[in-house]
């Protein structure tokens, strides 16, 4: 694993622009695992400014994200859906029929795993999956338990997540209480990761995830076991290192 540490928020989200721009510049028509919440916000801004000023293209891009809230439709402004169109890709030239989310408005919750599982098989994995870790260790919506739950499952949120994800709904009972998401194998089989972590409060978890012990307690622990690892993690975030 790699660290690079960055100053603030905006160097951390510079330094990881960087990192997925060169994938896409060596790759371009690479499959990028993406992310939502606040922690990639910047990535997305810095990578639009970048395709603005003409130095990205991203034609032949395909993206597949972590997770989707069940029972959000793509119209919901909660959804990840449209959190993705509204920072990333109606702001530049990706194919809006090469995006792919988990559809939070499947029932079956079987079927859509299954579905989504094959699709990422399908499209060959994914070459660089940027994440974000959770306050409780998750990552995706794989949240702490006594085993690591592999492929591609719709789980039940912990308390934690839903008082961590409130600030993005009116209340914490307008936060969905299941999503689907990649598994710890999804991820794992990622050729690259790029984790970004921001943040005083993310410090305690930042050290037990990357150097404690692997265990399904935390299960972005479970990054330590892959090859090309990079975190960028600004100062704050490492201070308890
Ligand atoms: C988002 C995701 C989550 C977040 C994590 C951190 O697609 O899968 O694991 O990365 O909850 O969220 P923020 O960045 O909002 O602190």
């Amino acid at each position: 694993m790699r660290i690079y540490r960055a100053k603030d928020y905006r160097d951390m989200s510079r330094k990881a622009a960087n990192i997925l721009s060169a994938q896409v510049i060596m790759k371009p028509n690479c499959v990028l695992g993406l992310a939502t919440g606040s922690s990639p916000v910047g990535v997305y801004d810095q990578l639009v400014e970048w395709y603005k000023k003409g130095d990205l293209d991203f034609s032949e891009v395909t993206s597949v994200n972590l997770d989707e809230y069940k029972g959000l439709s793509p119209e919901s402004d909660q959804s990840y859906y449209y959190f993705m169109h509204k920072h990333f890709f109606d702001r530049v030239n990706i194919n809006p029929g090469k995006t792919y989310l988990p559809d939070g408005l499947a029932l079956d919750e079987a079927a859509e795993c299954a579905r989504y599982s094959a699709m990422i098989h399908e499209l060959g994995g994914v070459d660089m999956q940027l994440l974000g870790l959770g306050h409780n260790g998750h990552i995706g919506f794989n949240e702490p338990d006594e085993a690591f739950e592999k492929d591609v499952h719709c789980v039940s949120l912990t308390e934690r997540t839903i008082e961590a994800n409130k600030r993005f709904f009116a209340s914490a009972e307008e936060v969905p209480r299941k999503a689907y998401t990649m598994g710890i194998k999804t991820i794992m089989q990622a050729k690259k990761v790029v984790v970004v972590v921001s943040g005083e409060e993310k410090a305690e978890m930042v050290k037990k995830a990357f150097f404690g012990p692997v265990t399904p307690h935390v299960p972005g622990s479970i990054l330590q076991m892959h090859n090309d690892v990079i975190l960028i993690a600004d100062e704050a975030a490492l201070s308890r290192l």
